[in-house]
């Protein structure tokens, strides 16, 4: 007879990412809108990111970033049981997770999509979570990418300025005698869904008298700025703390506070809030802007691999954006 129902525990075994070549600087941009790098530097820190060309897709940069956090991980493409990509902008709308499990050899895993936008890399490493946890799947590879450029309204200066593109990804693996994954909570408000959309646009085409359909298309991402900001200083303290409150811990037990990276601004204040001294916010918005679902692993890549983050440092990491959605988590890095 089979044993009673065993619980695993999971680590965060492997890290990768990739970025566009092309890059746009703040000046370049106020060739296009009426801005300034002052404006910009000042108002979110931004001063460049990265954009696709028309050719590359978001298959490409994710499958890049997949393969080096497989291979952080010591693991083969076969080893991956399963393969979560979280993004809002798949190169199909039928999902891009399963073609690159094709593309990078993951033959033995299922894949699918995850839309969360900016909180898709927290809402993906829960559900992968799941997965391993009941013993279900024991790697997991959890992408998130995002290509904005192909969607931003480059007329619109509140908007144009804030976005790039990029991917993240990480090796999620069950272990038996320990546990990484400390604490998370995550939270919706459909509410607040009007304060930040790219949403299919609605346009008939009659096919017969009487019957109309509507044509696939959608409009350029619209924001409330003000209104974002002001939920994100409120609500990413509050559900740090959930999750830390779940882990059992308080915030000086944190070694590096991860963002999703969407305004310095907002950074600075939630680690004030938090009081989290600046030296532990981890922070590479400057050059890359915002790239949503890619953000955090992005960012946490480059910073493990630069030696920053140890095997065993905590880190609390949030996003937070449309929907509106936000999450946190609280994990160790490495095996
Ligand atoms: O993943 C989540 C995604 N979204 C976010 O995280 C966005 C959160 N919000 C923000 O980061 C900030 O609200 C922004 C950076 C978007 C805007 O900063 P702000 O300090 O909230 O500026 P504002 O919208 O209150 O605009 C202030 C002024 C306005 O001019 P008036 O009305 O005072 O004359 C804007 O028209 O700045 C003007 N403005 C600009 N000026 C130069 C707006 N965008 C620009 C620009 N360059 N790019």
């Amino acid at each position: 007879m089979k044993d009673t129902f065993k619980q695993f525990g999971i680590a965060i075994a492997g890290s990768g990412s990739a970025t566009p070549t092309a890059t746009l600087d703040n000046d370049q941009l106020s060739q296009l809108v009426d801005t300034s790098d002052e404006w910009i530097t000042t108002r979110t820190g931004i001063r460049m990111r990265h954009v696709a060309t028309p050719e590359e897709t978001l298959g490409q940069l994710a499958a890049r970033a997949g393969r080096d956090a497989i291979a952080m991980a010591n693991l083969s493409p076969e080893d991956i049981d399963l393969i979560v990509l979280a993004t809002s902008t798949p190169d199909d709308l039928f999902g891009s997770a399963a073609k690159i499990q094709g593309e990078i050899g993951a033959t033995r895993a299922v894949a699918f999509d995850l839309t969360a936008a900016c909180s898709g890399f927290v809402f993906g490493m829960v559900t992968a979570a799941q997965f391993i946890r009941t013993g279900v799947y024991r790697n997991v590879l959890l992408i998130g990418a995002d290509i904005l450029s192909r969607w931003v309204d480059w007329d619109d200066r509140a908007t144009c300025i804030l976005f790039g593109d990029g991917a993240g990804a990480v090796v999620m693996r069950a272990r038996e005698d320990r546990d990484r994954l400390l604490g998370f909570s995550l939270h919706s408000n459909g509410q607040k869904n009007h304060t930040l959309n790219l949403s299919q646009q609605a346009e008939s085409r009659g096919l017969l008298t009487g019957l109309e359909v509507g044509r696939g298309q959608y409009r350029p991402i619209t924001m409330n700025g003000r209104e974002v900001y002001r939920f994100a200083v409120d609500k990413v303290p509050e559900v740090i703390s959930k999750a830390l409150y779940h882990a059992h811990l308080t915030t000086d037990a944190i070694d590096w506070l991860l963002l999703h990276q969407a305004n310095q601004r907002i950074m600075d204040s939630v680690a004030e809030r938090l009081e989290i001294p600046t030296e532990k916010v981890i922070s590479n918005l400057a050059k890359y802007g915002n790239t949503s679902a890619a953000s955090i692993p992005l960012a946490l890549d480059e910073a493990v691999r630069e030696g920053k983050i140890k095997a065993g440092d905590r880190i609390a990491v949030s996003g937070f954006g449309a929907g509106l959605t936000w999450g946190a988590a609280i994990f160790e890095w490495g095996i």
